[in-house]
C-alpha cells in the first residue's frame, strides 16, 4: 500500500481516486480535516476496503511512527499543506508549521522507518514530495519558463515555506540517502478545488450573480494543467523517477488572467443565459501584495525523460470544470461552510475596488 497525505484536499482527493482507479493497490490517507480537507470529495470510496481514512497531523509524530509501523508503506505521497498564498499573506503561522515543520516531521519518521527496511522493501521505497512551481518565484514577459535547474526565487509566505519543505527533502536524500522524488507543478483546476481559488470562486460567483473580483491589471499569467493531468504525472514520477531529483509538471497553458475569467464568463453565458452577459460581473480590485507576474512551466525533461504529457486542453478542461461545478452544488454547499464565509468577508472585504 502506500501513504497519502493531505489526500483530502484538492488534489490529494483526485489523486486517491485516480490511483484507485488506475493502480488498485491500497491507499491510507492522512488528512487533518482543516477547512480544505473534505470527506466529501471521498464519498464515492466509502465502501472501498482499499481506502483507509485517518484523521490527523503531519505534525503528530506519535501517529506517523504508529502508521507506518502499522501499515508498512512501500511509498509515501506527500500533499499536506496550507495551500492558499492569500491567507498566507494575511495569516503565515500556520503554512510555517504545516509546509515547514509539519513536512520534517513526516521526514524524519519516514527517515527511522526505512532504516528499518531491509532487501527490497528497502529498494523501492519512495518519498513523493508534491511541491509548486511558484518556488521559482515570478516571470517577466519574455523570460524562458522555469527548469528544473531555476535558481528558487520564493516571494510568497506560501512559497517560501514550500521553498522550506523541498530543500529539507533534497537535504534528506542529500545526507540520509532517503530515496526521494520532488515534484513542482503549476497551477491545477478541475473537480473539488475549494472555491478560495480562482477559477471555483469565478464559477460560483458568477452563478450567485456576484462580483468577479480581478486582481490588479488582471494582466498576471499563470501556466494551467487540468488536475487528472497532474495525477497521471505524480504516478508516473513516482514509478519511475530518480531519487533525488524534481520534475517540473505544466500544462503549457499560459494564460492571462482577464481571459480565464472572461472565457469562464463566455461558457457561464451559454450554460446559464439568464445571467448573460457574465462579463458585466468583471470587478478589478485592489492587486494582492507581492503578486508574482507571471509562471511558465518547462516540461522538457518529465516528457523526456519519464514520456509523460497532458492529455486536456486548457479550453475542454475548464469548459468541464464549469459543467462539473454547476452539477455538484451540493459539494459546493457542503464546503462553503462558516469557515469558507469569514474566509470571504476577510479577503475580499478588505479590497476596495481600484
Ligand atoms: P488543498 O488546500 O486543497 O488541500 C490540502 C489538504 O491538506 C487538505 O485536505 C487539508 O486538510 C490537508 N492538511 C492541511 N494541513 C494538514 C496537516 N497539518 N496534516 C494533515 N493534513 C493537512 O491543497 P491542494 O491544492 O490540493 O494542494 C495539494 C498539494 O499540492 C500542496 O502541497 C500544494 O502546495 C501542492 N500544489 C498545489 C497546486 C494547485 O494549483 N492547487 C499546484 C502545485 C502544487
Ligand atoms: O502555481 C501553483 C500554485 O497555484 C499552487 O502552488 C497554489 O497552491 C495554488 O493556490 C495556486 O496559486 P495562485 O496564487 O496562482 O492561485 P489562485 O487561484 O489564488 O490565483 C490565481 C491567479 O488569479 C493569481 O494571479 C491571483 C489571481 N486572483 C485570485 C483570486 C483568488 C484574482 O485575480 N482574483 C481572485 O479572487
Amino acid at each position: 500500500m502506500i501513504l497519502v497525505t493531505g489526500g483530502a484536499g484538492f488534489i490529494g482527493s483526485n489523486f486517491v481516486l485516480d490511483w484507485l482507479t488506475a493502480e488498485g493497490t491500497p491507499v491510507v490517507n492522512l488528512d487533518k480535516l482543516t477547512y480544505a480537507g473534505n470527506l466529501g470529495n471521498l464519498v464515492s470510496l466509502s465502501d472501498d476496503a482499499r481506502h483507509v481514512f485517518v484523521r490527523g497531523d503531519i505534525c503528530d509524530r506519535e501517529l506517523l511512527a504508529g502508521l507506518l509501523r502499522q501499515h508498512r508503506p512501500r511509498a509515501i505521497v506527500h500533499f499536506a499543506a496550507e495551500s492558499h498564498v492569500d491567507r498566507s499573506i494575511h495569516d503565515p503561522g500556520g503554512f510555517i508549521e504545516t509546509n515547514v515543520v509539519g513536512t520534517f516531521s513526516l521526514l524524519e519518521e519516514t527517515r527511522a522507518y526505512w532504516a528499518g527496511l531491509t532487501g527490497d522493501e528497502r529498494e523501492g521505497f519512495r518519498f513523493l514530495h508534491v511541491s509548486t512551481d511558484e518556488v521559482y518565484g515570478s516571470l517577466g514577459p519574455g523570460d524562458p519558463a522555469f527548469t528544473e535547474s531555476t535558481a528558487y526565487t520564493p516571494n510568497s509566505p506560501y512559497a517560501a515555506s514550500k521553498a522550506g519543505s523541498d530543500h529539507l527533502v533534497r537535504a534528506y536524500h542529500h545526507t540520509y540517502g532517503l530515496p526521494t522524488i520532488t515534484t513542482n507543478c503549476s497551477n491545477n483546476y478541475g473537480p473539488y478545488q475549494f472555491p478560495e481559488k480562482l477559477i471555483p470562486l469565478v464559477i460560483l460567483n458568477a452563478c450567485e450573480g456576484k462580483p468577479l473580483p480581478v486582481y490588479g491589471d488582471g494582466r498576471n499569467v499563470r501556466d494551467w494543467l487540468y488536475v487528472g493531468d497532474h495525477c497521471s504525472a505524480i504516478r508516473v514520477a513516482l514509478a519511475q523517477g530518480m531519487c533525488g531529483e524534481t520534475y517540473n509538471i505544466g500544462g503549457s497553458a499560459e494564460r492571462a488572467n482577464i481571459d480565464v475569467v472572461t472565457t469562464i464568463c463566455d461558457i457561464m453565458d451559454e450554460l446559464r443565459p439568464q445571467g448573460a452577459p457574465h462579463r458585466k460581473l468583471v470587478t478589478y480590485v485592489t492587486d494582492r501584495p507581492g503578486h508574482d507576474r507571471r509562471y511558465a512551466v518547462d516540461t522538457a525533461r518529465i516528457r523526456r525523460e519519464l514520456g509523460w504529457q497532458p492529455t486536456k486542453r486548457f479550453e475542454s478542461g475548464l469548459r468541464a470544470t464549469v459543467e462539473w461545478y454547476l452539477g455538484n452544488m451540493d459539494w459546493v454547499r457542503s464546503v462553503t461552510s462558516g469557515d469558507y464565509r469569514r474566509w470571504v468577508e476577510t479577503n475580499y472585504g478588505a479590497r476596495s475596488s481600484a
